[in-house]
């Protein structure tokens, strides 16, 4: 039998690691099938040109990698191998990867899913979400992480607790009764990597096939997404210029477990649910046995007025008391990269909590919980958010005069809007779908974000979230002014 192994003896690739491809590669493709018995080292030695010690190291380290068995006295030969790939000579095409049999959570993936940021650079950008990153206090941030790096027990670069940095977890308790209201422990504070993984986490903790969840409808695609990857039943509550309408909301049933709210700034309306509705959703859930989810993505950023508190600072004793599980995130406020969110859970779920978090992913970045705990204590993040309040309050005014100015007749928004958030929601009156108004508007330099997909019917006319906190003043008027011309 020959080896049919071609040796270049220029090759920058060793004569020993020759022959083990070559023998591999034939083991693989069934050339030489299990059970063969190879040609003695002399008689391979002679066929390739080689001395017996090349090809013998080779026979050796193929035997040590499970191709080959040494068999004492008789020879070696091809192993017999469980998974025999395909013998030579097989049907063009059999290359397809075979029909997969996944979980049902991947079954109810939607085909198509948010596929994360991913844009070119364009003339105006009115993309949603965005904090101003080019205001960052960089320097404060580099010095704090610098510092944390420094440390000579190399903390930083160790596990930590699953729950969060207790420095951070502290700063975190310490900070959202401060800015929103809600009094809490360090203990019911878990840190995780965003909201999105916080609403994993509780919609994995709370929902599952039986179940149902009230959505705001229109609202947060990610919240629909993970509460359908559950397989619960989606029970849609619309949305007014107040808000969830609490009056909509279904009767007290068994298998409804949560309902799932953006009280500070509806996501994407931007209204803010009033007190007399915030009231009647806390007695309602505490009646239901129902969890209230309160995303607070970006409840700090108010403009007119003061933060109205939480949700979840007004839930007490007969008002819904550990109904109301709170979602923070650093992304609007410090920069999405960063990955950092927190859940604020009633003291009975804090522990069932850290177990999920434990279970999907052993803990945030040791690091950066390091540095934002520093961040906070020492006063630079309020300072921060101060400092963005004033400069998105003045960018958000330039859009909304922008749009008077040059949109009037083309594009309408809600006037009884607050002044908060990072986006104002306009509804387009012109002929076009709302994929094809964001391609028009990109073609000519301006992006924009469409939200047809935060409502569970898309509305006849592009609904589209106009972003105003990454541009200058001037820019967001020159873009909405070109948005005006290209659409008239
Ligand atoms: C309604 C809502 N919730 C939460 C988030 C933030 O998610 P994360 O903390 O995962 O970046 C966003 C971001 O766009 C949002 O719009």
């Amino acid at each position: 039998m020959d080896l049919m192994i071609r040796i270049d003896r220029a090759s920058q690739v060793s004569l020993v690691e020759q022959v083990v491809l070559g023998i591999r590669e034939a083991i693989e493709n069934g050339t030489l099938q299990s059970g063969k018995r190879l040609p003695s080292t002399r008689e391979s030695a002679r066929q390739l040109g080689l001395t017996r010690f090349t090809v013998d190291d080779a026979y050796s380290r193929l035997v040590g990698e499970g191709y080959l068995e040494a068999r004492l006295g008789s020879g070696t030969y091809v192993a017999q191998l469980l998974r025999l790939p395909r013998p030579v000579g097989t049907v063009p095409g059999s290359d397809a990867p075979p029909e997969r049999r996944l979980s049902s959570w991947a079954a109810r993936l939607p085909a198509e899913i948010d596929p994360g940021w991913s844009r070119q650079p364009v003339e105006f950008t009115f993309a949603s979400g965005m904090p101003a990153l080019d205001r960052l206090p960089l320097a404060t941030w580099r010095r704090l992480i610098a510092r944390e790096t420094r440390d000579e027990s190399a903390r930083a670069y160790s596990y930590g607790p699953t729950a969060g940095h207790a420095a951070l977890r502290e700063a975190i308790a310490a900070y959202v009764a401060r800015a929103r209201g809600v009094t809490c422990t360090p203990d019911q504070v878990i840190v995780t990597s965003g909201a999105q993984q916080s609403i994993d986490l509780v919609m994995r903790m709370v929902l599952d096939e039986r179940s149902a969840v009230v959505l705001e409808d229109p609202g947060y695609r990610s919240l629909r997404t993970i509460a359908g990857l559950t397989g619960a039943t989606i029970l849609p509550v619309p949305v007014d210029g107040d808000g969830l309408m609490v009056e909509r909301l279904p009767p007290p049933s068994p298998d409804l477990r949560l309902a799932c709210i953006t009280p500070s700034h509806q996501y994407p309306t931007g209204a803010i649910l009033p007190l007399s509705r915030r009231l009647e959703l806390l007695h309602w859930a505490q009646e239901a046995g129902v969890l209230i989810l309160e995303d607070d993505y970006d409840g700090e950023l108010r403009y007119d007025s003061r933060p109205v508190p939480a949700l979840a600072a007004l839930a007490s004793a007969g008002n819904g008391q550990h109904s109301v599980i709170y979602v923070g995130s650093f992304s609007k406020v410090l920069f999405p990269s960063i990955r950092l969110g927190y859940l604020v859970v009633p003291p009975d779920l804090t522990g069932p909590f850290v177990r999920a978090k434990a279970a999907v992913e052993r803990q945030a970045p040791t690091l950066s919980q390091a540095a934002v705990a520093t961040f906070i204590a020492e006063g630079h993040f309020e300072r921060h958010l101060a400092k963005m309040r004033r400069l998105y309050s003045a960018r958000h005014d330039a859009l909304l005069d922008a749009m008077d100015t040059h949109l009037a007749g083309i594009a309408y928004r809600d006037k009884s809007m607050r002044s908060a958030g990072l986006h104002v929601l306009a509804r387009f009156d012109v002929e076009m779908t709302v994929d094809e108004l964001v391609a028009h508007a990109l073609a000519h330099g301006i992006a924009l974000d469409g939200s047809g997909f935060c409502y569970s019917s898309p509305p006849a006319q592009p609904h589209i979230t106009l972003g105003y906190t990454v541009m200058p003043e001037e820019r967001i008027r020159a873009g909405i002014a070109r948005l005006a011309e290209i659409l008239s």
